[in-house]
């Protein structure tokens, strides 16, 4: 078997077809579609309706055209060189104002499924163009909570860096963590004023004191404005190198890593930049002169009360400010400085992806608009991969909090939800995998762009659309192999089995389903990576575990009176189910279970 997709093969005969019609071969690309219902065929075509006929066509109806496309189609897999795909193809067929449908063969199917257990894992071919890429993700900032926004963010940019890793890019995991900024000032101040260090740093949860002290700082402020000047003095010392200030930022620091090193730990997360750190907004601050000066060089800065902002042409976007009127410098002013960073660092043709909630999207506009009218980067070197809103449906867990919706709790919700649901003695372990699972596909199922109501019934549900459903379809298959004798750990390659003849069995309708669905596998990783859309993959593996149900129920494997052929057959299916789906769920950050 070569190592061309057959669907590209597939667009070669095509675009082979239509020039010797007398279409323009040039005219695009061809995206082949997978037809929803499979009685509309494996793969399906539109050009004989979207393709620019030809002046002798000009008159003849999409329909007809498409079908004397097929004519010449059939001619063309008559010769030798399309054999392999002539093979591949049971039938074609014209369908509607003009699709032209594709059955793959049975021999075919049954071919991929032997090639993808003899590889013992599925293909995912690379992208043809690779590239360099930042996904920076996550980006909590230091004695500040780390919210759920944080936790989508972490979730989806992880997910998105594993699909572009796993295609044949070069990603670095960045980390963009608010480190500076003039509320260190203030928190300076309010823990030498009120604060504890040791009853702080003897805390477990460090940063929940921090968040304590800096709401106390701003109450007493309420009543004593003067202690605002106090902050300021403590935020310009710290500006100024002042050994106590920076002594105290550095351990505000360090105890946010604490428990941020726990989150990242716990979701199996982590970052290649900066000693696995990111560079954080402090590591700008002294890179930003350049930037504002090369700003007013380029007549992009205005002054307007003191400050200096941006401005678009044509306004069409609001001005970005960049300068304060006191001079201070500003969150966009150190990302102008970090883009400028990148570029410098990693070369001009990085790719840059920020995974930032969506509430950010006009500021992200108004970034990516200054660094084009400063001629940093072309189209598509810069993205904002945006989440929505996670909300609450039981408000209980907000209410105990304040209005803070606390990442170990939703955690440790789901957890208990669980362990109180296992019906297997199942290990801690094994428990978080399946909490973790949970809470990730909850927040990968669906366009990331869209909120998301909290739910742990929908979490955690074995019924459908949830982690653990599709961990449960793999605990089936594994086994499943595992009575029938094949040897299988997670950690390493299951034994090699011995190949079998295709010709001697035919599958059953929900036989040849599933084997049609496991052979998408790499498309839909392509069509992820490309669109930084990890749910791309949850609805392929949601699907997959649906269908592999359903033949589950259907088709007997270990019974007494079941052939050799059929068995080998249904276990090439079963393995083939069990490889992608642990493939599958590690594109998203997920890890299987052998029980449940
Ligand atoms: N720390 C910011 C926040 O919590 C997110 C940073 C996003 N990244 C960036 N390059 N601005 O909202």
């Amino acid at each position: 078997m070569s190592n061309v997709p057959m669907t590209q093969t597939l667009i070669s005969v095509i675009k082979a077809g239509l020039s010797q019609l007398g279409y323009q071969a040039e005219t695009g690309e061809i995206n082949l579609e997978h037809p929803a219902q499979s009685q509309f065929g494996d793969v399906s075509t539109n050009v004989a309706m979207t393709w620019p006929a030809p002046a002798q066509l000009a008159a003849v109806a999409p329909r007809q055209r498409a079908d004397q496309l097929v004519t010449v189609l059939h001619e063309l897999l008559n010769q030798p060189q399309w054999h392999e795909l002539a093979t591949a193809i049971a039938k074609i067929t014209v369908a509607g104002p003009g699709f032209i449908n594709f059955y793959w063969s049975e021999h075919f199917l049954m071919a991929e499924i032997d090639r993808a257990v003899q590889q013992r894992t599925p293909t995912v071919l690379k992208d043809s163009k690779p590239k360099n890429a930042i996904v920076e993700f996550s980006s909590p900032n230091i004695a500040k909570p780390f919210t759920v926004g944080h936790l989508r963010s972490t979730i989806i940019g992880d997910a998105v860096a594993r699909l572009m890793t796993a295609v044949g890019h070069t990603v670095y995991r960045d980390n963009h963590v608010g480190d500076w900024g003039t509320q260190f000032g203030k928190l300076v101040y309010a823990i030498k004023t009120w604060g504890n260090e040791a009853e702080i740093a003897a805390s477990d949860r460090p940063i929940k004191k921090l968040v304590e002290l800096y709401v106390q700082f701003h109450q007493e402020a309420e009543a004593n404005p003067a202690l605002e000047d106090e902050g300021r003095a403590w935020f310009a010392k710290l500006e100024a190198g002042d050994a106590e200030a920076r002594r105290l930022w550095q351990r505000c620091i360090e105890w946010s890593w604490q428990e941020f090193d726990q989150i990242y730990q716990r979701l199996g997360v982590s970052f290649t930049e900066n000693d696995g750190r990111g560079y954080g907004e402090s590591f700008f601050e002294n890179k930003m002169e350049p930037i504002i000066n090369e700003l007013q060089q380029n007549g992009l800065l205005k002054e307007s009360e003191g400050a200096k902002l941006v401005f678009f042409p044509d306004d069409v976007l609001p001005p970005l400010m960049v300068i304060k009127k006191d001079g201070s410098t500003l969150y966009a002013t150190r990302d102008l400085a970090t883009d400028a960073f990148r570029r410098d660092h990693y070369g001009p043709d990085i790719t840059i992806i920020n995974e930032v909630g969506g509430e950010q999207a006009l500021y992200f506009q108004q970034l990516f608009e200054t660094e084009k009218l400063l001629g940093w980067f072309k189209p598509g070197q810069r993205v904002h991969v945006k989440h929505g809103h996670y909300r609450l449906k039981d408000s209980k867990m907000s209410t105990r909090k304040g209005n803070v919706i606390w990442l170990e709790d939703i955690l440790q919700a789901a957890y208990d939800k669980v362990d109180s649901q296992a019906q297997t003695d199942l290990n801690e372990a094994e428990k978080w995998r399946i909490a973790i699972g949970a809470v990730k596909w909850h927040d990968l199922k669906r366009e990331s762009t869209r909120d998301i109501v909290f739910n742990l019934d929908e979490m955690v549900s074995l019924q459908g659309n949830s982690g653990p459903y599709v961990q449960y379809a793999f605990v089936r298959c594994f086994s499943l192999l595992q009575k029938a004798g094949w040897q299988w750990r997670a950690e390493q390659p299951p034994q090699k089995l011995t190949s079998f003849d295709v010709s001697t069995y035919s599958y059953t309708q929900k036989e040849r389903e599933l084997a049609a669905h496991l052979i998408k596998f790499s498309e839909v990783v392509e069509v992820a990576a490309t669109h930084y859309q990890p749910h791309h993959v949850c609805t392929y593996l949601n699907q997959l575990a649906q269908l592999f149900n359903s033949f589950y129920t259907e088709s007997p494997i270990l019974a007494d009176d079941v052939t050799a052929a059929a068995q080998a057959a249904r276990l090439y299916l079963v393995f083939t189910t069990a490889i992608t789906i642990q493939f599958g769920l590690d594109l998203i950050g997920i890890d299987i279970v052998e029980r449940m």
